[in-house]
């Protein structure tokens, strides 16, 4: 049987695996508490990569962030790619994993990017019966993450009132990115304490914290490159008081800064705004 959300692990503030920082991540191991991979730069690879999620496992908890699962495609889950993910959870012993609120593929055709989904009611459905399936394969907790958008999708629902019906209709759980969160408030005008109102808090098992830009045009862009903004600490702050919430993860994908200590700096303003002493590694 699965476990249940509430039985799920502490696990405390993480950071993004990437391969660019792996001899930084692994010299300032006793400082991170946990690792996010993402799932596709792991599996159908040369069994090296599997090695190195191995040596990474020896040091830390690890979570798989998937990509491609694509639970809102208008067709069935790619039942193949689910059973490499699942055989990759095991793997790294992980409590629970993540993919996207959202679709990357449609028919065959791969669309390179995370779309989001028309917000109607039946989709919330179908994508719900899609997610609790991932689930069970995988024999443990799967969370949704909620993404970003640049432009409005066919809704009869609001991005809360959507997420909502998903999760009323399966038992997984929510990857509340808050940084996309506050991108989305401030792209399309609404307020990110009312949406956090509007979901089901008791979900959210993870989040996700990056910084972005804003484009000449005056919109922000979520391109995990940059340090994470004050109202982004603001908001996790305020969704901790909301909820317990099992770990909190830093995404940095790029402009690496020169000074590894910036980004351990961040991981440190994480457990501020969450009020966590740093998790004691018996490992
Ligand atoms: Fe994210």
């Amino acid at each position: 049987m699965t476990t249940r959300l509430q039985e799920l692990p502490h696990l405390g503030v993480g950071l993004g695996f990437r391969e660019q920082l792996a001899e930084q991540i692994l010299s300032r191991a006793h400082e991170i508490d946990w690792l996010e991979l993402i799932t596709d730069n792991f599996i159908r690879r040369t069994p090296a990569f599997l090695i190195r999620a191995e040596q990474l496992r020896q040091r830390f908890r690890l979570i798989p962030h998937g990509l491609e699962m694509s639970v809102g495609s208008s067709g069935p889950l790619d039942e193949e790619y689910l059973r490499d993910v699942a055989d990759f959870v095991d793997a790294v012993r992980a409590p629970w994993f993540s993919d996207h609120l959202c679709f990357t593929r449609e028919g065959n055709i791969e669309l390179g990017s995370l779309i989001p989904i028309d917000r109607t009611f039946s989709s919330a459905v179908e994508v719900a019966r899609k997610a609790q399936h991932v689930q069970e394969v995988a024999g443990r907790p799967f969370l949704l993450e909620n993404i970003t958008y640049y432009v409005e999708v066919q809704s009869d629902l609001e991005e809360a009132q959507f997420i909502s019906a998903v999760l009323d209709n399966c038992e997984c759980g929510l990857l509340l990115d808050v940084t996309n969160l506050w991108i989305n408030s401030i792209n399309h005008g609404f307020d990110p304490r009312k949406f956090l109102d509007a979901i089901p808090a008791d979900r959210v098992v993870q989040v996700h914290v990056a910084g972005g830009y804003v484009t000449d045009e005056g919109r922000m862009i979520d391109s995990h490159s940059y340090p994470v903004p004050d109202e982004v600490w603001q908001l996790l702050a305020d969704l901790s008081q909301r909820t317990d919430l099992r770990g909190v993860l830093l995404e940095r994908d790029g402009n690496f800064p020169p000074d590894f200590g910036v980004i351990m700096a961040e991981l440190e303003s994480a457990r501020t705004a969450v009020g966590w002493e740093k998790v004691r590694k018996d490992r």
